[in-house]
């Protein structure tokens, strides 16, 4: 008796910190509840985006009470538009969070990355792609007076190059505890791309389960999607799976007000005559998806150049950082 009120005062209070849930939309019962969440539905939003064959489907119901819950999910999320005033409200609900240098955050726009949006680094191979990953799985950890969102990392490692020594060395740097630091980097290695697409609805569980997830990083975004879809024919194939993949990452940062940082790799690209022959692969796709891009390079004396492309609300520019034991450190510029 006592746990089940224990039990209905922690479901009210779910609801009243994230409002409507699943199963409060009408005809959606526990068990559609269950195979939602087995397809890694969660959320209201996930639900208002299905057609309602892909949910008549999925969620074990008839197509015509499969629309009404599509129409109902909508109404009671307030899909509409909102007034600036009202945006900008929404907009200060985000963390930021440092990337170790100052020169970087202020290319960054002054703090950092930021939830809610997808930032990618791209370059050769050595040019601290993930280093820079390392260094935000650290600092996301921090207090946000210090630059940091309070939060864990979760960090999507495709190439098997995560390195905890380094994680240790960054923490000492800004003088915390190498153990605990490590404690709240949840990595898994994605051993192909369909494995890569599955870690992301094991990483909306973990939210779901309360971990304070507030940044996702994956290292590298491409490389699967690359090795596997190497020949010509499969350029469409790869592109409309990388969409799919950016769409689902895209949605997980903004339903969970996390920041999604992903690496990239570059090709060589013979159109390109003059200036830097290299282009970041995936094309379009991922510079659509993606809201701040970063192009890292090697600069003089060991130096890392990176400079902001196509920003939504940052002018293009460059700016220069050093890659040292205890993390990323600026230079005089
Ligand atoms: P790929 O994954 O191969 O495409 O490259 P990446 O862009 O991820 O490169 P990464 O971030 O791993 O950068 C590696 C470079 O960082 C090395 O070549 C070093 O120059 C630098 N680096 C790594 N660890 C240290 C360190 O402990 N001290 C210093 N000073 N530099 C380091
Ligand atoms: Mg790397």
């Amino acid at each position: 008796m006592v746990d089940e009120d224990k039990k209905t005062k922690k479901v009210s209070k779910v609801k009243d910190d994230k409002g409507p849930q699943l199963i409060d939309i009408p005809g959606v019962g526990p068990g559609a509840v269950a195979k939602l969440e087995a397809a890694g539905i969660y959320e209201l939003m996930g639900l208002a985006v299905l057609t309602p064959a892909q949910l008549a489907e999925t969620a074990g119901m008839s197509e015509s009470v499969a629309r009404k819950a599509i129409q109902a999910a909508r109404k009671m999320m307030d899909m509409g538009f909102v007034d600036g005033l009202e945006h900008e409200e929404k907009r200060k609900e985000l963390f930021h969070i440092t990337t170790g240098s100052k020169n970087l955050d202020n290319l960054l726009g002054g703090k950092g990355i930021q939830t809610k949006s997808i930032t990618e680094a791209f370059g050769a191979f050595g040019s601290g792609k993930t280093q820079l990953a390392l260094s935000l799985a650290v600092s996301v950890q921090l207090p946000v007076e210090r630059g940091g969102a309070n939060g864990k990392a979760v960090y999507i490692d495709t190439e098997g190059t995560f390195r905890p020594e380094r994680v240790r060395q960054f923490a000492e740097g800004i003088g915390a505890n190498p153990d605990k630091v490590l404690k709240n980097i949840l990595v898994a290695r994605a051993f192909n791309s369909d494995h890569q697409m599955l870690l992301l609805d094991r990483v909306a569980e973990l939210v779901k389960d309360g971990e304070p997830i507030r940044l996702m990083i994956v290292d590298s975004l491409t490389a699967h999607f690359r090795a596997e879809y190497s020949g010509r024919g499969q350029l469409a194939d790869r592109q409309q799976r990388l969409n799919r993949y950016l769409h689902n990452l895209m949605k997980i940062a903004e339903q969970n007000n996390l920041a999604v940082y992903v690496t990239n790799q570059v090709m060589s690209d013979p159109a390109q005559l003059f200036g830097d022959p290299t282009k970041a692969i995936g094309g379009n796709i991922v510079g659509h998806a993606c809201t701040y891009r970063m192009y890292l390079r090697r600069g003089k004396k060991d130096s890392r150049v990176c400079k902001l492309i196509d920003s939504p609300d940052l002018p293009d520019n460059e700016t220069v950082f050093m890659i040292e034991k205890g993390g990323l450190r600026d230079i005089e510029l």
